[in-house]
């Protein structure tokens, strides 16, 4: 091969290798990762456009040349020169690529290891190593529970920033997916069974939490977020829920009302929601008198059994029956904060 050659293959393959890279970098394909398992997938990804832009660079440069040099006159109607083969062309050809997909699955294995990898605790008293949330999927919220901290509920998912967090998924009806995007993972919901995802955030922040798996009417509106904050503040926030939660009053009925996230469904002025898939609970007396109740006997039933009564134009099913499950106490909290009493 001439030396000219040599140079003018160089030049093609640098110039579409460096087209490719600036594809690759210019444009913002992933959210920056928020996790250290994000920040390991993101190294295997780049890991394997890098390879791939050099491969696609020199198969580039091959076919555009030969296109130019080797085209036919528009006469030549001949054959081709026959060619038997070229031994060490095609041991390269084989060996490298082999030696670039073994690299791929060596990387790829590690990452997996550690990313699946949860801490134990090294003290009994450490609640941070690693953090349990419940992750319980149905349609059309996200509640995540910490056993850790007196199962308190909420309808958003708070971590502590560089801790490990084991969240054990499941679903309370249909497939779901908890997705968030700056963790770099996604695991489906199922019922009946538990996944488990460990998830170490490492950048304070606020992110979406994404339902992935078309679940029903709602899907598209089917979610939360998931707020990374310092550790101490954390366990202040948990200490402080856990607390709230525990009281009789409406103002703990109102945490209990956010945490189990009614707002999506439905519309109640006192705690600035404006849902529109379930009944509009600021018209509760009217909807007990249709019903035949008293309102607190009636707010109870149709929370612990939401089919015994039906709102007109509602269908049945549509309320999740998992509330029958509410500890007593935020049930009752819940009730009287419906009612509007001002204990
Ligand atoms: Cu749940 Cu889509």
């Amino acid at each position: 091969m001439r030396r000219g050659s040599v140079v003018q293959l160089v030049a093609i393959g640098v110039v579409c290798g460096a087209g490719a890279a600036l594809v690759a970098i210019l444009i913002p394909w992933l959210p920056d990762p928020a996790s250290r398992q994000a920040g390991r997938i993101d190294f295997v990804f780049w890991f394997v456009t890098a390879i791939s832009i050099a491969i696609f660079a020199l198969v580039a440069a091959v076919i555009i040349y030969a296109v130019f040099k080797f085209r036919a006159g528009p006469d030549d109607d001949s054959d081709g020169p026959p060619i038997h083969g070229n031994t060490r062309l095609e041991v390269v050809w084989t060996a490298v690529p082999a030696a670039l997909v073994t690299a791929i699955a060596i990387v790829s294995a590690v990452v997996l290891a550690k990313n699946e990898h949860i801490p134990h605790a090294s003290a009994a008293s450490d609640p941070l190593t690693p953090v349990h949330v419940d992750v319980i999927a149905q349609q059309f919220a996200w509640t995540f529970k910490y056993p850790d901290f007196g199962d308190l509920t909420s309808a958003t998912l708070k971590l502590p920033v560089d801790a490990t967090t084991k969240l054990r998924i499941t679903s309370l009806d249909v497939t779901h997916s908890f997705w968030v995007p700056q963790f770099g993972q996604k695991l489906d919901a199922v019922p009946g069974s538990f996944t488990s995802l460990p998830v170490t955030p490492d950048k304070l922040g606020t992110y979406p939490v994404i339902c992935t798996e078309l679940c029903g009417l709602g899907h598209a509106l089917m979610r939360s977020t998931a707020t990374v904050m310092p550790a101490a503040k954390f366990l202040s926030w948990a200490k402080a829920q856990q607390k709230q939660l525990g009281g009789t009053g409406a103002a703990s009925g109102k945490a209990v009302f956010a945490n189990n996230g009614c707002a999506a469904c439905h519309t109640f002025a006192a705690a600035g929601a404006k849902g529109k898939v379930g009944p509009d609970l600021d018209k509760l007396r009217e909807e007990a008198q249709r019903a035949g109740q008293p309102l607190e006997q009636f707010i109870r039933q149709s929370i612990v059994d939401p089919n015994a009564y039906l709102e007109p134009g509602f269908p049945k099913g549509l309320m999740p029956q998992s509330f029958s499950s509410l500890p007593k106490a935020q049930l009752d909290a819940l009730v009287s904060f419906l009612a509007g009493s001002k204990q």
